[in-house]
C-alpha cells in the first residue's frame, strides 16, 4: 500500500465524512486543551516574534483541522492584553497528505479563524508527509498534532519476506497472536518514522519553539498486542473474517492487509525523543479519552446500559469508518463497506458491555533545543 496515496479521511459533509464522524478526535484534543495553549503561549513568549508561525499536522478536514490554532490565536492574544502588548500576526501552516480535502478546510476559514478584519491571521495549506521536510529552516514557532502520527509511513514489509507469511494473518494488525518478530518489526518502523518526524521539525523550528503532539499509544508496561490497544482492528478484521466465511470474498484478501499503523507506549516515545536528542521533554503521559469523557461512564445499568453503550458503538464504528475506508476500498471491494461497517458496529457494541469504551493517547510536548553555536 502506498500510504501516502492510499491514505486519506472521508471528505466533503456527508453522512460518513470525517468532518461528522470525529467528535472522539475532537475530544482528544479538548482533553489537552489548557496544556496546548500555555505551551503555546510559552513558545511566544520565548522570542516575542513579530509572526507567531503554527504548524497543524494531519489537519484533515472539518472542524477539528482549524480548532487547535482558534485556541492558540485565543491565548496568545489574551496573554498580550495581560501584558499589554499588541498581539502578532499568526501564519497558520495547515498540512496534511495531497489527498486530504483541502478545500473544505479553507471553506471554514472565515467563520472558525475569523481572519480578517479582527485579526492579522493567514492560513495556507502545506500538502505532503510529515515524515519529510515541509517548512523552511528555523521558520516554525510551535508545531502540534492531533490523532495522526500514529500513522506509520508504510507497513513493516520486508519482516514479512523474512517470515514467508502474512504479517497478520487473519488480522490487520497486531494482536494477541503476534511473534515477537513481527512485534519488533512494527516497533523499528515507528522508531525510524517518528525519529525521521523529529530531525526534519529540529531544522524546521526556531531554538526555544514547542512541538505538542498527541496520538493513539500505550500506557506504561502496557504491552503492544494489549486488547485496549489492538481491539478496534481487532473486531474490524473479525467482521472481515466472518463475511470470507460467507463467501463474501477469499480470506487471503484479508491476511494480505495490514494497517501503516502503531500505537507505540509512552517509554517507547521517550526513548526515540531522547536518542534523537533535538529536543528536551516536557510534559509525556498516557491518558484515556471516551465519547462521555466528563460524564459518569457507569451510568445507567440493564436495557439503559445496553442503549448508552450502542450509542458508543455505533460512534466508534463511524470514526474507524471515517478514517479507514479509503485504504479498506483500495483493498476490497468499495460495495461490501455497508456491510462490514454493520457488522463491526455489533461487534464493538458486544465489547463494550464489557469494556469500557475508550481509546489510549500518549501526549508529550517538546521543546527545541538551542542549536550549538559554530
Ligand atoms: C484522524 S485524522 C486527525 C485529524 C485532526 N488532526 C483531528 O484531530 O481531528 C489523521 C490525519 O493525519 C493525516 N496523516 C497521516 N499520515 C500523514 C503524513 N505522513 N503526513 C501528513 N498527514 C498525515 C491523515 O491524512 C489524516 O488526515
Amino acid at each position: 500500500m502506498d500510504v501516502k496515496q492510499v491514505l486519506h479521511m472521508n471528505g466533503g459533509s456527508g453522512d460518513t465524512s470525517y468532518a461528522r464522524n470525529s467528535t472522539i478526535q475532537s475530544i482528544i484534543a479538548s482533553l489537552k486543551k489548557e496544556v496546548r495553549q500555555s505551551e503555546a503561549v510559552e513558545s511566544y513568549r520565548s522570542s516575542s516574534p513579530d509572526c507567531l508561525k503554527i504548524a497543524e499536522l494531519g489537519c484533515s478536514s472539518g472542524k477539528n483541522a482549524l480548532l487547535v490554532a482558534s485556541e492558540i490565536i485565543d491565548a496568545v492574544e489574551q496573554n498580550c492584553l495581560r501584558e499589554g502588548c499588541s498581539p502578532p500576526d499568526f501564519l497558520i501552516l495547515l498540512n496534511d497528505l495531497p489527498s486530504n480535502d483541502f478545500n473544505s478546510v479553507f471553506s471554514l476559514l472565515s467563520d472558525q479563524l475569523q481572519c480578517e478584519p479582527r485579526r492579522n491571521c493567514f492560513a495556507y495549506g502545506v500538502p505532503g508527509s510529515f515524515y519529510g521536510r515541509l517548512f523552511p529552516s528555523q521558520s516554525l514557532d510551535f508545531v502540534h498534532s492531533s490523532s495522526s502520527l500514529h500513522w506509520l509511513s508504510q507497513v513493516p514489509r520486508d519482516i514479512c519476506d523474512q517470515l514467508n507469511a502474512p504479517l497478520n494473518k487473519g488480522k490487520l494488525y497486531i494482536s494477541k497472536t503476534t511473534p515477537d518478530e513481527v512485534l519488533e518489526a512494527y516497533y523499528s518502523q515507528f522508531e525510524e518514522d517518528f525519529s525521521h518526524f523529529l530531525k526534519c521539525r529540529a531544522e524546521e523550528m526556531v531554538d526555544g519553539g514547542r512541538m505538542m503532539l498527541t496520538f493513539m499509544g500505550r500506557r506504561i508496561g502496557e504491552e503492544a498486542h494489549s486488547s485496549e490497544s489492538c481491539y478496534h482492528w481487532d473486531l474490524l478484521a473479525q467482521a472481515l473474517m466472518d463475511m470470507t466465511n460467507e463467501g463474501f470474498f477469499p480470506k487471503e484478501k484479508v491476511d494480505s492487509f495490514d494497517a501503516p499503523y502503531y500505537a507505540p507506549s509512552v517509554e517507547e516515545v521517550k526513548k526515540v525523543v531522547l536518542s534523537q536528542g533535538c529536543f528536551t521533554i516536557n510534559v509525556l503521559e498516557a491518558f484515556a479519552a471516551s465519547w462521555n469523557a466528563l460524564q459518569n461512564d457507569e451510568s445507567g445499568n440493564g436495557e439503559e446500559n445496553r442503549e448508552y453503550k450502542a450509542g458508543h458503538a455505533g460512534r466508534m464504528a463511524n470514526c474507524v469508518r471515517a478514517v479507514a475506508e479509503s485504504m479498506l476500498v483500495s483493498h476490497f471491494e468499495e460495495h461490501i463497506m455497508e456491510e462490514v461497517f454493520n457488522r463491526y458496529q455489533n461487534l464493538l457494541e458486544d465489547y463494550y458491555l464489557k469494556n469500557k469504551p475508550q481509546v489510549t493517547n500518549v501526549v508529550v510536548s517538546l521543546v527545541r533545543n538551542p542549536r550549538k553555536a559554530l
